[in-house]
C-alpha cells in the first residue's frame, strides 16, 4: 500500500523525524485563516495514497478538530482507503465524566468523533483516568496509546542521578510508576484537590525530603498550577531543588513563569508540542508503534 504523511507547519521538524523513521514521504498542508477566522486547507499537488497518515497534535485543539474533519472527509472522497491519526497530544481526555450537573463528557464526544474520521489513531499517555483502555474513549479496533514516562526517566535519570520522583496527584501514579520502574529511581504520589482552573491544593506523601532532589513527573502542565503548587510544598519540606518532567508541555498563559516563580528549575517535556523544553524525541516510539498500522491489506 502507498503511504504518505501529512503535516501542518507547527510541527513539522517532529511530524518529518517521524515520517524519515518509517521511511514514508512527508507532505506539507498548507492552511489559511480568513479574515473571518475560516479556515481554507491546501494539499500539496501530488497524488493521494491509499494511506494517509496524518501527524497532528491536538493542543489548542478547536481549529484543530475542524480541521481534521475537513481532511479527513475530503481523503475520504478522493479514495484515500486507510487514515491513521497521529495525534501525540490527544486533547479534551480530561474531561472523562460530568463534573457538574449538566456538563457534556468531551473525552467521549470528543473520542466518537476522531473514530469517526479515522481507521486507527497513535497517541502519547492520553490521560485516562477513570477507564483503562484508549478504546473506551476512542472506539476504534486499533487505538494505540504509547506511554512517554520511561524516556523521560531515563533523560531525568541522566541528569539528577539521585532524584525522587512525584506525582503531584493521583492520576500521575500511572507514569509514575512507570518512570520508577525503568530507572529505579524512588517515587512517591502527592493528593490534590482541585477547586477551579488556577486553585489547587497539594499535600505531599510521607517521605523524607530534607535534602532531596525532586523531579515532578506529570503527563500535562496546562496552567502550571499543579506543578508550582507541588514545588512550593516539597521546597517548604526541605527539599535541595525541584525539577519538572512533563509528557505534554501545554504550558498555557503564565504556566511557565508560574512554574519558575514557585522555585523549579529546569523543566523537560517530550517534543508531543513544540516548546522551549522539549528534552525527548518521541519519533523513534510513534515510529515503531505506526509500522505494524501500516502494514494492512
Ligand atoms: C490532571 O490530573 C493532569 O494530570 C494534570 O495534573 C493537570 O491537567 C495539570 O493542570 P494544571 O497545569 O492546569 O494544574
Amino acid at each position: 500500500m502507498q503511504v504518505s504523511l501529512l503535516y501542518f507547519d507547527e510541527e513539522s521538524p517532529a511530524a518529518q523525524r517521524l515520517a524519515e523513521a518509517v521511511g514514508i514521504e512527508a507532505l506539507r498542508m498548507e492552511r489559511h485563516r480568513f479574515p473571518d477566522e475560516e479556515l481554507c486547507l491546501r494539499l500539496p499537488d501530488a497524488e493521494l495514497p491509499e494511506c494517509l497518515v496524518v501527524y497532528r497534535s491536538l493542543n489548542r485543539p478547536n481549529d484543530k478538530l475542524v480541521e481534521l474533519m475537513l481532511l479527513a472527509r475530503h481523503a475520504r472522497e478522493r479514495g484515500v482507503r486507510r487514515l491513521v491519526l497521529v495525534a501525540p497530544y490527544l486533547a479534551y481526555m480530561r474531561q472523562d465524566i460530568a463534573f457538574r450537573p449538566g456538563e457534556l463528557v468531551s473525552q467521549r464526544l470528543v473520542g466518537g468523533f476522531l473514530a469517526e474520521l479515522f481507521d486507527a489513531l497513535i497517541t502519547v499517555d492520553p490521560h485516562l483516568h477513570r477507564i483503562e483502555r484508549l478504546e473506551q474513549a476512542v472506539p476504534l479496533r486499533q487505538a494505540v496509546a504509547l506511554s512517554a514516562a520511561p524516556a523521560l526517566a531515563e533523560a531525568i535519570a541522566e541528569r539528577r542521578r539521585d532524584a525522587l520522583l512525584l506525582g503531584p496527584d493521583a492520576e500521575s501514579a500511572q507514569w509514575v510508576e512507570s518512570a520508577a520502574r525503568a530507572t529505579g529511581l524512588a517515587y512517591g504520589v502527592c493528593t490534590k484537590q482541585r477547586h477551579g482552573d488556577r486553585e489547587v491544593e497539594i499535600a505531599l506523601p510521607e517521605l523524607a525530603f530534607a535534602g532531596r532532589r525532586v523531579v515532578l513527573l506529570d503527563d500535562i502542565a496546562s496552567s502550571g498550577r499543579t506543578l508550582a503548587q507541588a514545588a512550593r510544598r516539597v521546597l517548604a519540606a526541605g527539599a535541595a531543588g525541584v525539577d519538572v518532567a512533563v509528557t505534554h508541555a501545554l504550558f498555557a498563559g503564565d504556566a511557565l513563569s508560574v512554574i519558575r516563580q514557585a522555585g523549579v528549575e529546569e523543566v523537560w517535556s517530550t517534543d508531543s508540542i513544540p516548546h522551549q523544553s522539549n528534552a525527548v524525541l518521541l519519533a523513534p516510539a510513534l515510529a515503531a508503534a505506526l509500522g505494524p498500522l501500516l502494514d494492512v491489506a
